[in-house]
């Protein structure tokens, strides 16, 4: 059994909502998940021992958030090449921050991401059943990738 750290930051619950459905899609791949805010990491040495990655923020003034941009520069001294990463975030509108720590993990940290590219749903769609199946699909996804 691997193990994934879902890694997020979320200011009203929608990424957090997110989050918790991802683990679920982590788990019935058969894979072990360990969900944790990015405030509550201290430094890249809690990195360690995980076997893949998924890395969300929502988007606030069309952009991440200032606690994932210090937590991005503490991934960076973990070294996660190669690892499996994947990357999701709530929106509203324009959904900036998702794709830019996609990115960051593809290209900065040379990571083995998801051919998917990141989730980004917005808050409506998170709510309902449908939004949920996508958020537990990309999980499962991750999971495949260690097969
Ligand atoms: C002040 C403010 C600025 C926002 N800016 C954006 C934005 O630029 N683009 C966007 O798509 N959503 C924007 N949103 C919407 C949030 O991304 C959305 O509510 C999201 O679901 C919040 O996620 P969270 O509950 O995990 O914090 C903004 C929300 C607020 C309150």
């Amino acid at each position: 059994m691997k193990k994934v750290l879902i890694a997020y930051v979320s200011r009203t619950g929608n990424t957090e909502k997110m989050a918790e459905y991802i683990a679920e899609g982590v788990r019935m791949g058969g894979h072990d998940a360990t969900l944790m805010k990015v405030s509550d990491i201290k430094n890249a040495k809690e990195l360690s021992g995980f076997d893949g990655f998924i890395f969300g923020c929502p988007t606030y003034h069309k952009d991440m958030t200032t606690g994932m941009k210090q937590f991005l520069f503490l991934a960076e001294k973990a070294n996660l090449t190669g690892k499996i990463g994947g990357a999701f975030g709530s929106h509203t509108h324009s959904g900036e921050s998702a794709p830019m720590i996609f990115e960051t993990m593809q290209y900065v940290f040379k990571m083995d991401t998801l051919d998917l590219g990141a989730l980004n749903l917005t808050e409506a769609k998170i709510a309902t059943a449908e939004g949920a199946k996508a958020c537990q699909q990309y999980g499962k996804a991750l999971s495949e990738k260690f097969k």
